[in-house]
């Protein structure tokens, strides 16, 4: 009884922070996604090695966070499948070379960073950003 008690109570002190550490993690990978977007937005045929780089990156990113959004909202979680099914696509169009289909890919992929940050992130005061937390 009282090692479940040590467990249950380690357990309690450990939970904020790995939520913590997932909100970290989210926040890195918002700043990667918006390295790699800027880099696709500056190619013109979004083709080639380094548009799969970065179509690929943001892909990953895009994968943890279906997973961080299905715990949390419905809505910021289709965003989520609906920009990695576009950065597959874009990656996919990229490899082969098709400039128009890696383009319209691209756009569908800003559409998500629009409809979510609309939705989810509040900019603070002094110029950062926060989550809205209504979930
Ligand atoms: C499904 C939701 C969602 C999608 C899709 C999304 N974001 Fe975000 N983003 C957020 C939320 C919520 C925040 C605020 C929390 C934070 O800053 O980590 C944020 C914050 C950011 C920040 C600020 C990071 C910081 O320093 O605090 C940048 C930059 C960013 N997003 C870029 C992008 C780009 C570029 C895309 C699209 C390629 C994108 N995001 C797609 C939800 C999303």
């Amino acid at each position: 009884m009282k090692a479940l008690t040590i467990v249950l109570f380690a357990l309690l002190l450990g939970l904020p922070s790995v939520i913590a550490e997932q909100y970290r993690d989210f926040t890195a990978g918002m700043k990667a996604c918006h390295e790699s977007y800027h880099a696709l937005a500056d190619m013109p045929n979004k083709t080639g090695r380094q548009a799969i780089h970065h179509a690929e990156r943001m892909a990953s990113i895009y994968e943890d966070m279906i997973g961080f959004w299905r715990q949390r909202n419905a809505a910021a979680a289709k965003w989520a499948e609906q920009g990695k099914a576009a950065l597959v696509v874009l990656a996919a169009a990229a490899y082969s070379g098709d400039s128009a289909r890696a383009n319209e890919a691209f756009a569908t992929v800003g559409q998500t960073c629009k409809e979510c940050h609309d939705a989810r992130r509040v900019k603070l005061p002094d110029g950062h950003y926060e989550f809205k937390h209504q979930w």
